[in-house]
């Protein structure tokens, strides 16, 4: 089975075909989640709070996310590999251009992840010049919970929802190629899927996304503390972490995840 590539997840989304991303922090799970056909495993921040238990993602740090990379790259063998930049490691264009190719060289990821619009155009714009893939991430943005005031829907208001769609299309044209919204309603989440040409991946965005991105420890039921309502637990009842996988896979590619219960009006 050959690798999945950027070009892949865009004929993907021409046509019509649901890609189905997970979270990984380590080799065995990322083995389950490459032979389940998750066609993207994401090292996200989110380990901050699923692996080392602190109460935000913001004290991760990039030696933490070179770590979790370089354990996840040893057992997947197909699926394409995006790494989070850190809360801090991405200030300015300089310091991302750094450690996001720390995140490459050292820690093997494919295309790194990083938080937010107007703001981090220099930068998506830096990184792609020197050949370094960027996912952008809008809506709800974990790292600014504190400015946020909580993890809250974002884009419910036509001045907030006009500003998503302004910086979706800013950062596409920036040069990023992948874009994760998350806590978005799902109208506007599907309106800036069928506006973009790259790739939107949801995340309690409804299911009018490209594509479906779960913490996967959600997935597996074993949150800490109270799990966020667009997650499905796909181990109860499955049997196995496999078979929970390949269900979650299953409901994405088939439109069955997230149901109205997990999205936003
Ligand atoms: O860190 C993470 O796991 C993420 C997902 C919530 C998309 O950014």
């Amino acid at each position: 089975m050959s690798e999945i590539t950027l070009s892949n997840l865009s004929q993907m989304k021409q046509r019509g075909e649901r890609i189905a991303v997970l979270t990984a922090y380590d080799a065995s799970l990322a083995r389950i989640l490459d032979e389940a056909g998750v066609e993207v495993i994401l090292v996200g921040d989110s380990l901050g709070m699923v692996i080392q238990g602190r109460e935000s993602t913001l004290p991760v740090d990039v030696d933490d996310m070179v770590y979790h990379t370089q354990c996840v790259v040893r057992g997947r063998r197909r699926a394409l590999l995006v790494a989070d930049m850190p809360f801090m490691s991405y200030g300015s264009p300089e310091q991302a251009l750094h450690n996001a190719g720390r995140l490459m060289k050292e820690g093997g990821a494919h295309m790194v992840k990083l938080e937010g619009g107007a703001v981090q155009l220099e930068t998506v714009r830096r990184l792609t010049d020197h050949g370094i893939p960027v996912c952008a991430h809008l809506g709800l943005l974990p790292q600014s919970v504190y400015k946020l005031g909580g993890y809250r829907v974002q884009g419910r208001d036509e001045p907030t929802a006009r500003k998503l769609r302004e910086d979706a299309e800013a950062l596409q044209a920036a040069g990023a190629q992948l874009l994760v919204l998350e806590c978005v309603p799902s109208g506007l989440a599907q309106e800036i899927a069928a506006t973009l040409r790259i790739p939107v991946i949801g995340i309690g965005a409804g299911p009018g996304c490209d594509g479906q991105v779960l913490v996967l420890y959600d997935l597996l039921g074993i949150t800490p503390g109270k799990a966020p309502s667009f997650a499905r637990n796909f181990l109860a009842g499955a049997g196995s972490v496999q078979a929970a996988v390949d269900a979650y896979v299953r409901a994405v590619k088939e439109g069955g995840f997230p149901a109205a219960g997990e999205s936003f009006a």
